[in-house]
C-alpha cells in the first residue's frame, strides 16, 4: 500500500473537521478528521441552523433515512444562527447493561454517533480522490465503536488512534469490515482487565439493512516510544498498517515522561533521553512510520525520509491555517503573538482530566489563563473524559448473570461530586473541562441559563519556529496548501 508522506494530524475537538481534512487530501497529503465529540458537534451545528447546509447535505447521503430524520427532528433548528449557544444537551455516554459482562450505549446515542461520523467523512471525501483518515483517542472509549463504524460506512481510508495503547482496534476494524458486531474492553478503575466489561456495537441495532461488507481502513497507531511501537506491531488484534511516533513537543496531549515525574521550576514535566524516539530502531519493525512533534520545518518531509520514515505528521501549522475550524479571532490573536515572538506554550501536568500532560496557550480570555479558569463554574455535561469506576459491589441479577453497577466521574466536574464518587481531590483542582473549552474554540461554546458562556482553550504544539517562518513567508492568512508546499512533497511513493 502506498501511503502519503504528509499526515495532517487529527486535532480535536473539531479543529480538523471535514473542511480542513478535505483541503489537505485534495493536495495529495492525508487529511485527518478529528473523531472526537462529533455527535455533539453535529447536534450543535444543526441547532445553529447549519449555515451553508453542509450537515444536511451529508445527512442526505446517509443510507438509513429513518435514522437521518430522527436526528434532524431532534436537533435541526431552521431559525438557529452561528450565535446560537443555548444548546440542547446530547446524551452522555453511559453503558446500558445487557448482561453482567457486556453492555451497549443507548439507541439514541448510537445512531447519533454513527450518523455524525458518517457525515464528517462523507464531506471530507467529497469532490476529490485523495485519502482521508479519522483520529480517535483510546482514552475516550465509549463512543469509539459506533463512531468507527459510522466512519467506515462513509468509506474512511485510515483510522488513526493514540492516547493509550489501542490493541483491540485493528481487530474491531476487521469485524466491521466483515459486517459483524464488535466490542472493546472498557477500562474500569480498580477492575482487572480480565474481569472488565465489554462495550458492544452491533451495526444491525442502528441500520435496518447494514452492508454485508465494508472497506477495511488502514490502521495507524500513534505512540510515543519504540517500545510501544513494537507492542502495537506484535500484540494488536489485527494488522497495524503503520505507526506514528509522536514526541512530547507535539500539540494536544502528550505521553507522560517515563519514570518518576519531575517538574521544572515553571511547573512543567521534565522529559529526558528515555523519552526520545530512536528512528533507526523504528526501521527495524519493517512497517511504515511517520514522525510527529516539531517535524514541521521547511522541507520536513525530506529530512524525515533520511531517517527511514515515510514522512511526517504535522499538527500546529495546520491548526492555524485558513481552513481549520478554530475561531478566526483566536487564530489571529495567536498568530500575532507568534509573529512577535511572544507566545510560549506551557506543558500542563494537571490540566487534562485524562491525567496526561497537555499543551496549553496562556492566552487571555481562554481557560489557559488561570484567572479565566477560576471564573468558570464547574459543570460536566459532555462527559467524554469521565473515568468509569465500579460503583459498590455487584448488585442484582440480569439474564442469570451478576450485573456490575458502573459510575462515571470526571476530575473537571464539581470537586465535591468528584470526591464523593471516590476521586482524589488533588486530581481535580487544576483539571479543565476540555470538552467544553475545546468546543468553544471552534465556535460551539455552550451558554447557560445564568448567562455564562464557555471559554475556549488552545492546545498548540510547543515548537513555533516553523510557524513563524511560514507566516513570515506567506502571511497570517495562509492555507493548508501553503503548509504542504512549505513541508515539501506530499505525494505517495510511486507504486
Ligand atoms: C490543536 C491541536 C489539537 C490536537 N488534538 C489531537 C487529537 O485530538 N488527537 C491526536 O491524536 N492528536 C492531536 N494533536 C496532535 C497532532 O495530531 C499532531 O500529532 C501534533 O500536533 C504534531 O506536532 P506539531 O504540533 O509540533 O506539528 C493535536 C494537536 C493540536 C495542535
Amino acid at each position: 500500500m502506498n501511503h502519503p508522506r504528509i499526515i495532517q494530524g487529527g486535532m480535536g475537538a473539531g479543529v480538523s473537521d471535514w473542511r480542513l481534512a478535505g483541503a489537505v487530501s485534495r493536495q495529495g497529503a492525508m487529511g485527518v478528521v478529528s473523531g472526537t465529540a462529533l455527535d455533539t458537534i453535529l447536534a450543535r451545528r444543526l441547532q445553529q441552523g447549519d449555515p451553508g447546509g453542509y450537515m444536511r447535505h451529508g445527512i442526505d447521503a446517509f443510507p438509513d433515512k429513518a435514522v437521518a430524520s430522527r436526528v434532524l427532528d431532534r436537533y435541526f433548528r431552521s431559525e438557529g444562527t452561528p450565535d446560537t449557544h443555548r444548546f440542547k444537551p446530547t446524551p452522555m455516554g453511559t453503558l446500558v447493561e445487557t448482561t453482567g459482562s457486556e453492555g451497549t450505549l443507548s439507541a439514541e446515542l448510537q445512531e447519533l454517533l454513527v450518523l455524525a461520523n458518517f457525515v464528517e467523512i462523507f464531506l471530507a471525501k467529497e469532490g476529490h480522490s485523495g485519502v482521508v483518515g479519522i483520529n480517535y483517542l483510546e482514552k475516550i472509549q465509549l463512543p469509539n465503536p459506533a463512531s468507527i463504524y459510522g466512519a467506515m460506512l462513509a468509506g474512511v481510508d485510515y483510522v488513526l488512534m493514540g492516547a493509550g495503547i489501542p490493541l483491540e482496534i485493528p481487530g474491531l476494524l476487521d469485524r466491521y469490515a466483515r459486517g459483524e458486531s464488535g466490542s472493546i474492553t472498557l477500562t474500569v478503575a480498580d477492575v482487572p482487565r480480565e474481569e472488565s466489561i465489554k462495550l458492544v456495537f452491533d451495526p444491525a441495532t442502528v441500520l435496518a439493512s447494514p452492508p454485508a461488507v465494508l472497506k477495511r481502513p488502514a490502521f495507524l497507531a500513534i505512540v510515543s516510544s519504540n517500545v510501544l511501537a513494537k507492542t502495537m506491531v506484535t500484540r494488536a488484534s489485527g494488522t497495524v498498517d503503520g505507526i506514528i511516533v509522536e514526541d512530547h513537543t507535539a500539540g494536544g496531549h502528550n505521553a507522560p515522561p517515563r519514570g518518576t515525574l519531575v517538574l521544572s521550576e515553571e511547573g512543567e514535566p521534565l522529559f529526558g533521553t528515555k523519552d526520545e524516539v530512536d528512528a533507526a530502531r523504528m526501521s527495524e519493525l519493517n512497517i511504515p512510520f511517520w514522525l510527529a512533534g516539531s517535524r514541521s520545518d521547511a522541507g520536513a518531509v525530506e529530512i524525515s525520509r533520511r531517517t527511514g520514515a515515510q514522512g511526517v505528521q504535522v499538527g500546529t501549522l495546520f491548526a492555524f491555517c485558513r481552513e481549520s475550524a478554530f475561531l478566526p479571532e483566536l487564530k489571529r490573536r495567536f498568530l500575532h503573538l507568534v509573529e512577535a515572538g511572544r507566545m510560549r506554550i506551557f506543558t500542563h501536568p494537571e490540566a487534562s482530566p485524562t491525567g496526561y500532560p497537555i499543551k496549553i496557550a496562556r492566552l487571555e480570555g481562554t481557560v489557559g489563563d488561570d484567572e479565566e479558569f477560576a471564573r468558570r463554574p464547574r459543570v460536566c455535561n459532555v462527559g467524554l473524559l469521565r473515568h468509569i469506576y465500579r460503583k459498590g459491589e455487584n448488585v442484582g441479577e440480569k439474564n442469570g448473570t451478576a450485573s456490575v453497577r458502573l459510575g462515571y466521574r470526571c476530575p473537571a466536574e464539581p470537586i465535591e461530586a468528584y470526591v464523593r464518587k471516590g476521586g482524589a481531590e488533588a486530581e481535580a483542582l487544576n483539571a479543565r473541562c476540555l470538552c467544553n473549552s475545546l468546543l468553544a474554540a471552534v465556535g460551539l461554546a455552550m451558554e447557560y441559563a445564568g448567562g455564562y458562556l464557555e471559554k475556549p482553550l488552545l492546545v498548540p504544539g510547543e515548537y513555533l519556529e516553523s510557524l513563524r517562518e511560514l507566516i513570515r513567508k506567506v502571511g497570517l492568512d495562509y492555507t493548508a496548501a501553503d503548509v504542504i508546499r512549505f513541508l515539501g512533497v506530499a505525494e505517495t511513493d510511486p507504486a
